[in-house]
């Protein structure tokens, strides 16, 4: 469903059955958490790094860096909200040197919101809106069980083609940082 330009998914509350006196309980099970998807604005540049800082595993960027995505880029990224709350973020580029390219620059999803496909869903929404993109390009360590399960597992729902290259060494960095091979998945319209 899409409304003013929000996609918007009905999904499943918690369990919170044991949980009876709860009025909030009752409230979730009344009206089920909805989760929508959006280009981010200005105000939610803190809430990207909110969500990139609690992540665990992600490099955290400057807050500046957060508004320049959540403006300048605000194309090419995206937002998730859980009754309103921002619970997961994309931020991503079209390639300068090739316009049928976008490069996943990091994505995240609260713990809280974490199980519902929600990054595959942002990956979607930022892909399903740029026509002229043919093919996503990201770095992640070996290590990142999670995220290499989620470029997968959207490559295939895509019908889309998933490789593995060399990207940036070890070497590359300064600070000791692990290498961040390439994935690149190609064939990304259906
Ligand atoms: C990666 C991330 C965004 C996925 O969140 P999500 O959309 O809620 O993902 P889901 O929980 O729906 O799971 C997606 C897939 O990852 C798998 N997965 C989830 N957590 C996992 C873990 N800790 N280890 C291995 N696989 C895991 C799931 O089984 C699922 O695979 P499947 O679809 O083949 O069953 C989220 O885990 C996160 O924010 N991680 C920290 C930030 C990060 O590492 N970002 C990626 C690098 S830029």
């Amino acid at each position: 469903m899409v409304v003013d330009g929000m996609t918007i998914f009905d999904t499943a509350p918690r369990d919170r059955s044991s949980d009876e006196n709860d009025h909030d309980a009752e409230r979730v099970e009344r009206e089920p958490a909805r989760l929508a998807i959006r280009r981010p604005t200005v105000a939610d540049g803190a809430a990207m790094w909110r969500v990139a800082r609690d992540s665990g595993s992600l490099d955290l960027n400057s807050s500046y860096s957060y508004l320049l995505l959540a403006t300048h880029f605000a194309d090419t990224c995206r937002v998730a909200t859980l009754d309103g709350d921002v619970v997961g973020f994309v931020s991503g580029y079209v390639l300068p040197a090739d316009a049928t390219r976008w490069f996943c620059w990091q994505v995240a999803v609260d713990e809280r919101a974490r199980g519902r496909r929600v990054a595959g869903r942002l990956l979607d929404a930022v892909i399903d809106d740029l026509p002229a993109v043919t093919s996503l390009a990201t770095t992640v360590t070996v290590d990142n069980a999670a995220s290499r399960s989620v470029f997968r597992r959207w490559a295939d729902s895509r019908g889309a083609t998933l490789t593995e290259t060399d990207g940036f060494d070890a070497e590359h960095f300064p600070d000791g940082h692990e290498a961040e091979p390439l994935l690149v998945v190609d064939g990304v319209r259906r």
